[in-house]
């Protein structure tokens, strides 16, 4: 497995690669979650390159960058064991030099959801994920159905931007009890990792009501809001059933499909989740006006 951190390496590789290019942009402390993406990448293209850099320009200011969980040696390790071919990790100072003044942002989508709690974020990620793809510049980039709101806004820039490359959403990898994987699932102690399984009980009732025929979309947020409130740890900051193209509240009834999603602090972690209800990323990208036959892929 070859490491590369200068910028001007990965140009200088990348020219050189023969074969369709599959990417999986991460922040490392790698679990089951990334790891699916990684597989799921080995087994569609000749090369896959996974990036690891805990993107300074996402976190709000009063966020968790600087606690951040890292541990490079595993990550490298894991990524050896799965075949990865390249693991970029490129430097915060050499992607954001002094004078850096350029960013990347959409308008609606980021203003919506988890916009709401951490304004800022999704300026953060479209740019860093821009920079990380004209820097790798491949065939298929990879993205967890886990931040739902992040994949479809990836989708939304890959098709503004008229990037040549296919976005897949890959489902969410949960713990035995619900819990979806995440880095920061590390803030949690024992107990309150047991309780966090409240949150995908939650997802689940509204799903259950969704398919027994609920399309209210009041009643399946107050089920996710009744089951929340069992938890005393959970301290809920939104419950949402939202359109999954625009990501606008849906104040009646539901017609299609729709993101169920919730976020709630538990201890010192704040958590997110969500369930789709009557699509899959596959279905989505057949029922989109906009979409692209063949480029966007479950
Ligand atoms: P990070 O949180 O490290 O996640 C990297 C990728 O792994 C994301 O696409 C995320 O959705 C996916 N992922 C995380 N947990 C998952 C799970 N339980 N199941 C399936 N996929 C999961 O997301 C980021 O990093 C950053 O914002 C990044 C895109 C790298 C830009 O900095």
């Amino acid at each position: 497995m070859k490491q590369i951190s200068s910028l001007a390496e990965m140009h200088q590789v990348r020219r050189n690669l023969q074969g369709r290019v599959g990417f999986v942009p991460t922040m490392g402390y790698l679990h089951e979650g990334h790891l699916s993406l990684v597989r799921r990448a080995r087994a569609e293209n000749e090369v896959v390159i996974v990036s690891i850099f805990v993107n300074p320009t996402q976190f709000g200011p009063n966020e968790d960058l600087d606690s951040y969980p890292r541990d490079l040696e595993r990550d490298r390790t894991l990524l050896a064991q799965e075949g990865v071919d390249i693991v970029f990790m490129p430097r915060a100072e050499d992607l954001y030099p002094p004078g850096y003044q350029t960013w990347v942002t959409l308008e609606d989508l980021p203003t919506k959801l988890e916009g709401t709690q951490r304004p800022g974020h999704f300026r953060g990620v479209t740019t860093i994920v821009t920079k990380l793809f004209n820097l790798t510049r491949p065939h298929r980039a990879y993205f967890g159905q886990k931040d739902a709101q992040q994949a479809l806004i990836i989708r939304r820039l890959v098709r503004d931007l008229n990037f040549d490359l296919a976005v897949v959403i890959c489902p969410t990898v949960r713990e035995p009890h619900g819990l979806a994987m995440s880095s920061r699932n590390e803030y949690l102690t024992p107990q309150e990792r047991e309780r966090a399984a409240v949150l995908y009980r939650a997802l689940r009732r509204a799903q259950n009501a969704y398919e027994a025929g609920e399309r209210h979309a009041e009643v399946l947020r107050q089920l996710m809001r009744d089951t929340l409130a069992k938890e005393p740890l959970a301290r809920v900051e939104y419950v949402s059933i939202a359109d999954l193209n625009t990501l606008e509240e849906i104040p009646a009834i539901i017609s299609g499909s729709a993101l169920a999603s919730l976020a709630v602090r538990i201890g010192k972690a704040r958590l997110i989740d969500n369930v789709w209800l009557g699509a899959t990323p596959s279905t989505l990208d057949t029922d989109s006006e906009n979409a692209t036959p063949g480029r966007s892929t479950t």
